[in-house]
């Protein structure tokens, strides 16, 4: 399995943080933001990591990250000229991931938990990571039926349909390159990995796996400030 972490966008909600520098080398606590969900792919035995960044300060990470060997592993860099959506990452990646499945990792979520076990055992299909959260409506959320199977997943739900959002890591078979290329851009302009996953789940081979430990995505001023309370609280390298 291939890893991907996509790192672009431009990140206005964190201005004036976001003007000289990119969201996903903000510091948390006392790393870069962009190694936690790095580690989580390393941690899974992923050896084989495309970066994919804005523009603008592409340097930079490359200064960050360089080749890979440092983390024992290999780095494969592209540039996303425009925020086109999530799913993009696998029209960019397709050449990156030939015949494997990738798991693919925003670079803004940070994940306290191990889910290397939750990565390795996929096979075939899709597979998502949900955690209830209090503000659904920031996310991709799950309808789920009478039976508690997932239904439906309904990106940033103007109504309540339940308090389980997608995080931002997936984990997909090859397919999945062939399905964003015919995705059509959402009413934001963007093609949205919502979509991807509806049609996995149509298929019936998409897996709904719950997160236990902490979840952060750090788009937001008091996401980012609670992810750094919580890695300073419980970092052991103090
Ligand atoms: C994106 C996805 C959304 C997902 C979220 C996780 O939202 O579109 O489905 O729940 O990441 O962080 P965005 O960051 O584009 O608002």
């Amino acid at each position: 399995m291939k890893g991907i972490i996509l790192a672009g966008g431009k990140a206005t909600r964190l201005m004036p943080l976001t003007k000289v520098t990119s969201k996903q080398l903000l510091p948390v606590y006392n790393k870069p933001m962009v190694f936690y969900p790095l580690n989580t792919l390393l941690q899974a035995g992923i050896k084989e990591v495309l970066i994919i960044i804005a523009p603008d300060y592409a340097g930079h990470f490359l200064h960050l990250l360089g080749s890979g060997r440092e983390f024992k592993a290999r780095f494969t860099y592209e540039i996303q000229e425009k925020p086109r959506g999530l799913a993009d990452a696998f029209i960019i990646g397709k050449d990156f991931m030939d015949e494997d499945s990738v798991a693919m990792i925003l670079g803004d979520n940070i994940f306290t938990d191990d889910l290397s076990k939750e990565i390795k055992s996929f096979e075939k299909g899709g597979r998502v990571f949900v955690k209830k959260v209090s503000d659904p409506e920031r996310y991709g959320v799950v309808k789920f039926d009478q039976d508690n199977k997932a239904e439906k997943i309904v990106e940033k739900p103007k109504e309540w349909i339940s308090d389980y959002a997608v995080t931002g890591l997936y984990v997909y078979d090859k397919r999945v390159c062939q399905f964003a290329k015919e995705l059509k851009p959402s009413d934001r302009g963007e093609i949205e990995i919502t979509d991807i996953n509806n049609k996995y789940l149509e298929l019936g081979e998409l897996d709904v796996v719950p997160v236990k430990g902490e979840w952060f995505d750090t788009g937001t001023f008091d996401s980012l400030l609670a992810a750094s309370n919580y890695v300073a609280k419980h970092n052991d390298s103090k």
